[in-house]
């Protein structure tokens, strides 16, 4: 069976891609990391991969004059890799409709809330300062929208009296470790489909 490749975006630490590569590894995930990109070029998701035989780019916005020519760059790189799957995982970029358009479907992102709970930035801290007694994290197919696209998988945690957004994080890290391989291993067995903004997961085959 031909391994989904996947193309994965990532500015930052990279324990999402750390946890895609060992569930890879681990022969729990049949699908291959043809390239990780990052407008980041000290991010450490990149040395994640060394040693890997995994290509690594570099696309900085600002070597670029605007934000379309930069996600080009982005684009074609997906493209040099064979992406399949565009798989954002802790890129803290919002990707415009061209992009989008272009990869529809096969754009993939976690988010730490249970969406449509606390969009955007600093998730943990919204669900925080809002007092919830439950939260977790969503993958979901990226849409124009902020964290709107149709959702794939949901978890959630407790959130605790004496939480601290950084605690609260690490609980729901955790449960994105597992979420986000398992989400991606169904679409790459097939078996994610779209029903208007429903995601219906099919049964194993
Ligand atoms: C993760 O918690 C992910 O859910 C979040 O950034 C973190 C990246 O961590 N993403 C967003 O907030 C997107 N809106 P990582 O670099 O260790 O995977």
């Amino acid at each position: 069976m031909n391994r989904t490749v996947l193309g994965i975006l990532a500015s930052g630490r990279g324990s999402n891609l750390q946890a895609i590569l060992d569930a890879i590894l681990a022969e729990r995930l049949k699908a291959k990391i043809g390239v990780v990109i990052s407008d980041n070029p000290a991010a450490p998701a990149l040395k994640r991969v060394k040693g890997f035989d995994i290509a690594t780019a570099v696309v900085e916005r600002q070597n670029y004059p605007d934000k379309h020519s930069f996600e080009q760059a982005v684009a074609a790189e997906l493209n040099l890799h064979h992406a399949e799957l565009v798989v954002l995982a802790g890129f803290m970029r919002i990707l415009g409709s061209e992009f989008i358009s272009r990869f529809s479907g096969r754009i993939m992102n976690i988010h730490p809330s249970l969406l449509p709970a606390f969009p955007g930035l600093d998730a943990q801290a919204q669900a925080i300062r809002y007092g919830v007694k439950v939260s977790g994290c969503t993958v979901h197919f990226v849409d124009e929208g902020m964290d709107t696209g149709p959702i794939i998988l949901q978890e959630a945690v407790p959130v605790l009296d004496d939480d601290t957004e950084h605690s609260l994080a690490e609980r729901i890290l955790h449960v994105e470790h597992v979420l986000y391989p398992r989400a991606i291993g169904m679409y790459a067995e097939g078996r994610l489909q779209l029903s208007g903004r429903k995601v219906i997961i099919t049964e194993k085959r």
